[in-house]
């Protein structure tokens, strides 16, 4: 089938590379040239392992283009699936602009049937808006010409996006209208594991759905976060007690992990948005709320240990930094804890060294020369610091060499955001070593 992609970002970029990869031939269309001209040349403007070879495959088959152009982009496909960022508001609520612009730009252009799918994530009823903002700039055109518009809430984890895509644990596809649905079922049909993932839903309830999973996942996470300042209080040790509940069926082990809290370009605003949309509709969400506030405070226990620790001046202290993307195998630092730990640094007159297998460029646009970026290994961050900082947990910060570490550093004393280290360990290498929800070693 001929698709079209409307935005080239983690969820767009990866949508058309995959569709593209099951045979369809997709336009993906972005308005950002430079994102484009890269994409033209084979180089995938983010890091997702496998992406960039996708991207190559599927141009040199010929089932995969890039354009500026939207009327370009609405000509060219039965199917158009929209991906463009909803951002966060200062009053909360989810920016829905992007989402209209495109709408409105759909409008203008189209000429004859096509399935409108949004796969932006956004407020329940925002299909209804977009369907309304289509059918009145088709109008102002004179022409009476018919449309569906289906929601398609996207869950790819970013750092898997490229096999989340391709081997989905469901697909939730919101939709009134019976043929757009049979289109949709044909599109996924080669990506299901079984018939029973495709599910078919009201779109109002498919758009909920997408707030209600990240919301469900950031109040795991907030809640463990909870758990592991009452364990410090304690004695108790958060890893052992995720291991006591992770294996009880009801529970499960996934995404209970203490640590700096949760940040990225989703559950933070989406959260927010939840809790705006709630409270728009005079309803108090108390659980989303504290989930909101736990995340917040969370950052902030971290790094008052470390101001602790030094007696409330940091002013010369040198810091090694190991993490700067949000999380493992991506280099999206949008809401990274990494980005508050080195502002209050800097706030303090600390001084900060970074290391990031992927995310250093992105950083580097935020702090320019106020931090140094060691660009070549681990290590190089560590040399001559007072403290390292592991900040997110890369797999390759897992079993370093703790004596090489230990002679590069001034003063050996780690403090873990991510619980990657054993406290035993570090007090039987000499380390002081500070961590979340266990005991430290000092
Ligand atoms: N990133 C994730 O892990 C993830 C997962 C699931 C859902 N989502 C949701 O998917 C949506 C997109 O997220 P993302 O992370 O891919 O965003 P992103 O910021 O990475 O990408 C958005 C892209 O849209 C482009 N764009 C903006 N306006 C445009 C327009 N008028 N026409 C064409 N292109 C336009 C931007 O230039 C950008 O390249 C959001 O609603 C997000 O909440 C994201």
């Amino acid at each position: 089938m001929n698709i079209s992609v409307i935005g080239t970002g983690y969820v767009g970029l990866v949508t058309g590379v995959g569709l593209a990869n099951s045979g369809n031939e997709v336009l993906c269309m972005d308005v950002d040239e430079k994102k484009v001209a890269m994409l033209r040349l084979g180089k995938s403007p983010i890091y997702e392992a496998g992406l960039e070879d996708l991207i190559e495959r599927n141009m040199r088959e010929e089932r995969l283009f890039f354009t500026t152009s939207m009327k370009e982009a609405v000509d060219f496909a039965e199917i158009i699936f929209i991906a463009v960022g909803t951002p966060q508001q200062e009053d909360n609520s989810a920016d829905l602009s992007y989402v209209k612009k495109v709408a409105e730009s759909i409008g203008e252009h189209i000429e004859n049937y096509k399935v409108i799918v949004n796969k932006s994530t956004v407020p329940v009823g925002t299909i209804y808006i977009v369907k309304e903002i289509i059918t009145q700039a088709v109008e102002k055109r004179g022409k009476k010409i018919s449309f569906d518009i289906v929601s398609n809430p996207e869950f790819l984890r970013e750092g898997a996006a490229v096999e989340d895509f391709l081997k989905p644990d469901r697909i939730i596809i919101g939709s009134e209208s019976e043929k757009a649905t049979r289109i949709m079922k044909r599109i996924y049909t080669p990506f299901l594991p079984s018939p029973e993932k495709l599910l078919i839903m009201d779109p109002l309830s498919s758009e909920m759905s997408k707030y209600a999973a990240n919301c469900m996942l950031a109040v795991k996470i907030s809640f463990m976060n909870e758990i592991a300042n009452i364990c410090e209080k304690t004695g108790a040790d958060i890893t052992k007690v995720k291991a006591g509940i992770g294996s009880d069926p009801r529970i499960g082990p996934y995404f209970i992990n203490a640590g700096l809290g949760y940040g990225g370009s989703c559950f933070p605003k989406d959260v927010n948005a939840l809790i705006h949309i709630a409270q728009d509709k005079n309803y108090e969400p108390a659980i989303l709320k504290a989930a909101d506030k736990v995340n917040q405070e969370q950052r902030e226990v971290f790094f008052q240990k470390i101001r602790s620790f030094y007696h409330n001046d940091l002013k010369g202290k040198v810091f090694g930094i190991w993490g700067g993307a949000f999380k493992p195998e991506t280099d999206d630092i949008r809401e990274a804890p990494a980005l508050n730990i080195i502002e209050n640094l800097l706030d303090c007159k600390a001084s900060v060294k970074i290391y990031d297998p992927k995310a250093l460029e992105r950083i580097k646009e935020i702090f320019g020369d106020k931090i140094e970026y060691q660009e070549e290994n681990m290590y190089q961050a560590v040399k001559g610091t007072d403290a390292l900082l592991i900040v997110t947990e890369w797999q390759e910060f897992h079993s370093p060499n703790f004596s090489k570490i230990k002679k590069l550093m001034k003063a050996p004393v780690i403090f873990d955001g991510r619980n990657i280290f054993s406290p035993l360990d570090m007090q039987e290498a000499g380390f002081k070593y500070f961590s979340i929800g266990r005991t430290s070693i000092c």
